[in-house]
C-alpha cells in the first residue's frame, strides 16, 4: 500500500464545549402534537442541545480552542495553523478562524482559516491539518482544528427534532496520543446532491429528509467500497465505527449498510448478528450524540469524545473506521487507531462537565431563544446573558459583531463587550 502520511500524525488532544442548555425531546414531541416514542426510539434521541442567544459558533469554537490547549499542555505560540469547518457562518467574509485566533491568543506567525462542506468540512479541516503536520512545514509547530456548529431547521419540522449544537477542538500534531490516523488511500466519494442546504439568507436549513438519507447512503457505499478495493481491509476488522450521526439512528442504518454488504460478501465471523454488532461497536460511540442532538462537523469527533469518555469501554489501542458525511455532496471514510493512554483522556474532554452544567429548558423558553436568537443577530443587543464567564456574543453594533470577553478585555472593563479595536465596545 502507498505510504500516503510518512510521519506519525494525528489527535494530540480533544475538548469539547456545549451550549449551556438542552430540550427533552420528549417535551418537544409533547408540544409538537407527536408521540415521544418517536424521536427517543424512531431517531434514536434523548435531548438537544438548544444554544442561548449569545452562544453561537465563534463562542462554541473559542471555548473549544482554549479547552484544548490547556488539556494538551500545550502554549499557543506553538500554534501554526488554525482550520475551522462549519457550516453555520456567522459573515460571509470572516472566518471563524479569526475570532478564535483573538480568543486563543495565539501567534502572528499563523495561518488562519474555515473550510466549509456542510458536516463534511470538520473531516476536511482535519485532513488539511494532518497534510500540513506531515509536510513538516512548520517544524514544532502545532495544528488546531476546531469543528463548531449550530444546527436549526425550522419550528414544527420533521427536522427540528433533530437540532443541536457544540464544537469539538482538535489539536493535532506528531505525537497523536489520542488518535493516530493510518496511512492509507484517500477513500471519499463527491456528488452535486440537493438533499440538504442552507441558503444565505436563511437561519434554518432546507432538508429534502429521506432522499437526504439515501444520498448520505450512497456516499457510505461509495468510501466503504474504495476503502475496501484499495486496502484489502475488511468490515469485521474495527473493533469500533464511527458515523457521522445527525441523530443517532443513521449511525444505526449506517452499520446495518455495511454488516449486509459483509455478509453478502462472506466476510462476516460466523454467527455474527447485526444487532449484537451494533451494541458492542457502534452504540458506546453514541450516547453523547443522543445527549446534543446534531452538531453538523462536530457530530463525528463527539462521537469520538463519547467513546473516550465512555466508562463501560476500554479502547485504549482500539482500530476505528469512521465516516464523514457532508450533504451536498462529500464524504470520507478514514481508518485510524486510539493511543495506548486513552483512559487518561476520561474526564479530561470537557464533555462531561460541559453536560453537568447544562440546564433544561422549558417549550416555552426555547421558543424565546430562538426569537431573542434571531433578534440579536439582526441588529439587536443581548437581554438575557446566560453565560458568566469566557466569549458571548452580545449583539450587532455599526454591522460588528461583538463579543464580551474577559480575557481580551481592557483592565478594569472586565464586563464590557469588545468592539471596533477588538478590546471595548462601549
Ligand atoms: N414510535 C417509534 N418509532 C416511530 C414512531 C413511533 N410512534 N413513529 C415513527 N417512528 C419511526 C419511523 O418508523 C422511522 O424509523 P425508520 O427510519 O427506522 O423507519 C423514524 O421514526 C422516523 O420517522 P419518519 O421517517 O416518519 O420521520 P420524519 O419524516 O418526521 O423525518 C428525518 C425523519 C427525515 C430524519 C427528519 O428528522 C429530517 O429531515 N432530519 C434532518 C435531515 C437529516 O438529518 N438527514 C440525515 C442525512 S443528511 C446528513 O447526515 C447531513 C446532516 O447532518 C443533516
Amino acid at each position: 500500500m502507498p505510504d500516503a502520511r510518512p510521519t506519525d500524525v494525528g489527535i494530540e488532544a480533544l475538548f469539547v464545549d456545549l451550549p449551556r442548555q438542552f430540550l427533552d425531546l420528549g417535551t418537544l414531541a409533547r408540544a409538537n402534537g407527536v408521540d415521544p416514542e418517536k424521536y427517543y426510539f424512531g431517531l434514536g434521541g434523548r435531548r438537544m442541545a438548544v444554544p442561548a442567544p449569545d452562544e453561537d459558533p465563534v463562542v462554541l469554537a473559542s471555548n473549544a480552542a482554549r479547552g484544548v490547549l490547556a488539556a494538551g499542555g500545550v502554549a499557543p505560540t506553538r500554534v501554526g495553523l488554525v482550520v475551522v469547518g462549519t457550516e453555520s457562518a456567522v459573515d460571509g467574509s470572516k472566518p471563524i478562524a479569526a475570532w478564535v485566533h483573538r480568543a486563543a491568543d495565539l501567534p502572528s506567525d499563523c495561518r488562519v482559516f474555515d473550510v466549509q462542506h456542510a458536516c463534511y468540512g470538520g473531516t476536511a479541516a482535519l485532513g488539511i491539518a494532518l497534510d500540513w503536520i506531515a509536510s513538516r512545514a512548520r517544524p514544532g509547530r502545532k495544528a488546531l482544528v476546531i469543528a463548531t456548529d449550530v444546527a436549526r431547521y425550522e419550528i414544527g419540522s420533521p427536522g427540528e427534532p433533530t437540532q443541536g449544537g457544540g464544537a469539538v477542538a482538535l489539536l493535532v500534531g506528531d505525537e497523536p496520543r489520542v488518535v493516530r490516523f493510518e496511512d492509507h488511500p484517500e477513500a471519499v466519494h463527491a456528488e452535486e446532491v440537493a438533499d440538504f442546504w442552507r441558503p444565505t439568507y436563511r437561519s434554518t436549513a432546507v432538508v429534502d429528509g429521506s432522499y437526504s438519507l439515501e444520498c448520505y447512503l450512497r456516499a457510505l457505499d461509495g468510501c466503504w467500497g474504495r476503502f475496501r478495493r484499495d486496502t484489502g481491509r475488511r468490515f469485521s476488522e474495527f473493533e469500533h465505527l464511527l458515523f457521522h450521526a445527525p441523530f443517532p439512528k443513521m449511525a444505526f442504518k449506517a452499520h446495518r449498510r455495511l454488516f449486509e454488504a459483509a455478509a453478502r460478501a462472506g466476510e462476516l465471523p460466523s454467527g455474527a448478528e447485526p444487532g449484537a454488532d451494533f451494541e458492542r461497536r457502534v452504540l458506546p460511540t453514541l450516547w453523547a450524540n443522543a445527549e446534543v442532538g446534531n452538531a453538523y462537523t462536530a457530530s463525528l469527533y463527539l462521537s469520538l469524545a463519547g467513546l473516550l469518555e465512555n466508562d463501560a469501554v476500554d479502547a485504549a489501542g482500539a482500530r476505528l473506521g469512521l465516516f464523514a458525511y457532508g450533504s451536498g455532496s462529500c464524504a470520507e471514510f478514514l481508518a485510524a487507531r486510539v493511543g495506548d493512554d486513552a483512559a487518561a483522556w476520561r474526564g479530561r474532554t470537557g464533555l462531561r462537565q460541559a453536560l453537568r452544567e447544562r440546564r433544561e429548558l422549558s417549550h416555552a423558553e426555547y421558543l424565546q431563544f430562538r426569537a431573542h436568537g434571531e433578534e440579536l443577530s439582526r441588529n439587536g443587543t443581548l437581554r438575557v446573558p446566560t453565560r458568566s464567564t469566557g466569549p458571548a456574543f452580545c449583539g450587532t453594533w455599526e454591522h460588528r459583531r461583538v463579543y464580551r470577553d474577559e480575557a481580551l478585555a481592557v483592565p478594569g472593563s472586565s464586563s464590557q463587550p469588545l468592539g471596533r479595536d477588538g478590546r471595548s465596545a462601549r
